[in-house]
């Protein structure tokens, strides 16, 4: 990841509802999770209003992306 896409990371929404930004996803991905529980776990996010309806989406192509 170039810096400006990390700094642009930091700014984006991860998860909305739990206020956790796409930095924090990227990070628990890098330290090894695997599954969206597994990032849920590491950041809080998933259950918030939508019951991760919003955030599991952007797990789940950020996983895509690692393979
Ligand atoms: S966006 Fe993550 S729980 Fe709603």
């Amino acid at each position: 990841m170039q810096p400006n896409e990390r700094t642009m990371a930091g700014l984006k929404a991860g998860c909305i509802c739990k206020g956790v930004k796409l930095l924090r996803l990227i990070e628990a991905i890098d330290n090894g999770a695997t599954t969206f529980a597994e990032v849920a776990a590491a950041t809080g996010i998933g259950d918030g209003p939508c019951k991760g309806k919003r955030c599991r989406e952007k797990v789940r192509q950020l996983l895509a992306g690692r393979r």
